[in-house]
């Protein structure tokens, strides 16, 4: 239903309930800008980073973040960080948060389609994310919500309601009194674009065809530690020379499909050289190259092939 950053304006009108003790919301220092629109700086934000030195974060620093702080009301973290394409430990963050007495809501963005999620079992509250990465459903294609099943018949928090939210049986009765589904589709706001639904039912229907995502997740851990192997293999002396490394934590179970790589110097050229050899990746300025195996329709091949023309252009752009 509705976009993704439109989600999590919708969620946290629901679940971000300040009191005087507990009114900040915990995020990324380095979070997607959708997440810090989504809440007034001056009040409510609290952010946690990387240490001096290291890319990605440290689970022990986010949980210690949660216990140093005990006005935190919410803790709203990516499932995966767009940039560095680090998975963070979900079920323990939430686990934590949710016993330091937080709500706790999942931005996966990168992550569904990606990893296996499992956000009833490990009592999230919410979560939002949009099906235009590893759901294939085109850019701006329709978004996704989820909330926990506790709160289905849970009227007692403000929502922003829309008719197409009304319980289906009659919504068509026009009434001035809103009966809202229960759980996640009480959220909607709108009739959805039929276009843009058919798209993703396509495109689910494929993943449920290749076997879910568990299987695919399977492929994908071989993919991406074949790419990271063939990385520091073939493109060696480039990494010796510090002409490139990788930000991506290698524990495949820190890490979806995603290898963010950095170029300190000459990514646009790096970036420019893949696209005219046919390797479809996409750049974050200023110095990364995010590559993503995807094991739904990538192969081991790709992957080889990606590396060679990766190697050529380097030893052209750095000769
Ligand atoms: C992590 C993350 N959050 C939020 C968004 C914003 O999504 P939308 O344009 O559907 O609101 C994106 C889009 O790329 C994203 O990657």
């Amino acid at each position: 239903m509705n976009t993704l950053t439109s989600n999590l304006h919708s969620m946290l009108t629901t679940f971000y309930r300040p009191t005087e003790e507990r009114y900040k919301i915990l995020i990324e220092a380095k979070a997607f800008p959708s997440d810090h629109a989504s809440i007034d700086p001056a009040k409510a934000l609290l952010t946690v980073g990387p240490r001096e030195g290291e890319p990605c974060l440290r689970t022990e620093d986010i949980l210690k973040v949660i216990d140093d702080n005990k006005d935190i009301a919410v803790v709203m973290l990516s499932g995966i960080q767009y940039y560095t394409g680090q998975l963070f430990d979900m079920p323990t963050i939430t686990k934590h948060a949710k016993e330091q007495g937080c709500i706790v809501g999942w931005d996966l963005a990168h992550a569904v389609g990606n990893v296996p999620l499992k956000l009833h079992e490990w009592d999230v509250d919410f979560a939002c994310w949009c099906s235009y990465k590893y759901l294939n459903s085109g850019a701006g294609g329709i978004a996704g919500l989820f909330v926990h099943e506790k709160y289905a018949n849970d009227t007692s928090r403000p929502r922003l309601a829309g008719w197409w939210g009304n319980q289906k049986e009659n919504r068509f009765e026009m009434s001035p009194v809103f009966r809202p589904s229960e759980g996640a589709s009480g959220y909607q706001q709108s009739n959805p674009s039929v276009l843009t639904a058919i798209a993703l039912l396509s495109s689910l229907q494929v993943v449920a065809e290749a076997g879910g995502v568990e299987q695919l997740r399977c492929k994908s851990i071989g993919l991406t530690f074949y790419l990271e192997r063939m990385l520091h293999q073939i493109l060696a002396d480039h990494f010796q020379a510090g002409h490139v490394k990788i930000l991506t934590p290698s524990e495949p179970n820190a890490r979806g499909c995603q290898l963010s790589l950095e170029f300190p110097e000459k990514m646009m050229e790096v970036f420019d050289g893949l696209y005219a050899c046919g390797v479809i990746c996409d750049e974050r300025k200023p110095t990364v190259i995010r590559l993503a195996p995807t094991p739904l329709y990538n192969s081991y091949q790709d992957v080889y092939r990606a590396v060679t023309c990766l190697k050529k252009i380097m030893d052209k752009v750095y000769e």
